[in-house]
């Protein structure tokens, strides 16, 4: 490895900035408000159901090329040998750019609920309307937001994604734990709990089906290399096996606690679950007034900074990796990688901004708004199709037995194990196929109107 592409320090460096770039905004403001649109527990299963069984391999397969190649996402593919498939790479590279765009404005919303928070305003979950459509406001949350992201990415993978995540993930555990418990004990939390958990399986449509397989890809990050880019700085001696089912279950743990936690509130509180990109903001700080003032502010405004530090280290992993690319394949400075594509996607993300409220046109984009159809376009469509040709490319093309040597590296039993075997079937037959099969589905209905399911 390259000594001036740097290295995470240690197993759980890798762990947790991996886990960092998993869990953000996607467990905490969109897994609840998927679900509420989706029906409840039965999206709720089916979600569990692709992390496990299709988003799993797919992450074990980004990381081993990541490590493989010390690359990004399209020098990984070049590196193996198969420059033609660099095309995945670059696809992924523009579906991240994409999120990202929109992921930041919703930071920004996050960012700027803490500081309402520590004011104590707790008025402005009724008012989230007024604070979206705001969009100059918004615009410098969002500019606040992408600067630090463009800091921390510009401090290099030692320096600042590995030691922020260090200490912000713990701590966001803890508070989502506390109020789980706190949500148990209101009046009318039962309801909350048994829409959230007890399927009722009518309520599966395509549509749920294909929110579920995007959100699960999008809270996972996979599908568009950013893990390849995280594997790429991870040593020989690191088993791949054990920290992708250590951050797969970390991620879709944060969400299922996440969900928890939102539902009890939700239906305490009288609210409709399916509020849509609302929910969190309209819901929780209503939840926190019933606090009380002192412990309202308190958690109120703990919740949204550590909401906010994990969207940051979302951001970071989502920005890393065009940045890598073009620091790799164009030999740019590191620094003027960093600030020139954060601005760039700054600009892209104005559409994002302004489909709230703000301007009409973008608020009524496409039968929904702008952000939703970006959604659709990136999480749903992009980011599965990724991990249907990632999966392809490596059992296929790559091969298998490449594959499981540099998984090997690090986990010496893993050669004829039980796993080896679930990976292999995973990736020659079950990813690609059911893979193509949904994203095919999901291009019909979201963007033609055809509803095979
Ligand atoms: N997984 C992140 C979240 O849940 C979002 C993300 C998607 C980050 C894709 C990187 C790549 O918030």
């Amino acid at each position: 490895m390259g000594a001036n592409r740097g290295e995470f320090q240690s197993r759980l460096g890798f762990v947790l900035a991996a886990a960092g770039s998993a869990v953000g905004l996607g467990n905490i403001w969109r897994f609840p408000f998927e679900v509420g649109n989706g029906g409840g527990a039965a999206f709720v299963v089916l979600y569990l159901f692709f992390c496990f069984l299709l988003c799993f391999p797919v992450m074990v397969t980004e990381i081993a090329i990541g490590r493989k190649t010390s690359k990004n996402p399209v020098g990984a593919f070049i590196g193996l040998g198969f420059k033609n498939w660099s095309i995945v790479g670059k696809m992924g590279l523009f579906c991240g750019v994409l999120i990202l765009s929109y992921y930041n404005v919703v930071a920004g919303w996050a960012f700027g609920y803490f500081l309402e928070m520590v004011t104590g305003n707790f008025d402005i979950g009724k008012n989230f309307g007024a604070f979206v459509s705001d969009w100059q406001r918004v615009a410098l949350y969002g500019v606040c937001f992408m600067a630090a992201t463009a800091v921390i990415v510009s401090g290099g993978i030692k320096g600042g994604i590995e030691r922020a995540a260090r200490i912000l993930m713990p701590t966001l555990i803890t508070i989502i734990a506390f109020l789980v418990i706190y949500a148990m004990t209101l009046p009318n939390a039962m309801a909350g709990v048994e829409f959230y958990l007890v399927p009722d399986f009518s309520e599966i449509t395509g549509s749920v089906i294909y929110a579920a397989l995007g959100q699960a890809f999008f809270s996972l990050s996979l599908g568009m290399g950013a893990l390849i880019t995280y594997g790429s700085y991870v040593s020989k001696k690191e088993n791949i096996i054990s920290s992708a089912a250590l951050i797969t279950l970390t991620d879709v743990g944060i969400a299922f606690f996440a969900g928890l936690m939102m539902f009890p509130f939700v239906f305490s509180l009288g609210l409709e679950p399916s509020g849509g990109p609302g929910l969190i903001f309209v819901t929780l700080p209503q939840a926190f007034q019933t606090l009380g003032p002192t412990l309202g502010i308190i958690i109120g405004s703990l919740f949204f900074m550590l909401l906010s530090f994990a969207a940051l280290t979302s951001t970071v992993s989502l920005l890393e990796v065009p940045v890598s690319y073009m620091v790799d394949e164009h030999n740019w400075p590191r620094r003027k990688a960093v600030w020139a594509i954060a601005g760039f996607i700054f600009v892209i993300g104005i559409p994002s901004l302004l489909a709230n409220g703000a301007s009409t046109f973008f608020s009524t984009f496409a039968g929904s708004d702008f952000m939703t159809f970006i959604g659709y376009i990136a999480n749903d469509t992009l980011l599965p199709l990724g991990g249907c040709l990632i999966t392809f490319f490596a059992a296929y093309v790559w091969k298998k037995h490449n594959l499981s040597e540099e998984i090997a590296e690090g986990n010496p039993n893993y050669k004829g194990s039980a796993v080896e075997t679930f990976i292999n079937i995973a990736i020659s037959y079950i990813c690609p196929a059911l893979l193509a099969i949904i994203t095919f589905f999901t291009i019909l209905s979201r963007f033609f109107g055809i509803n095979v399911l």
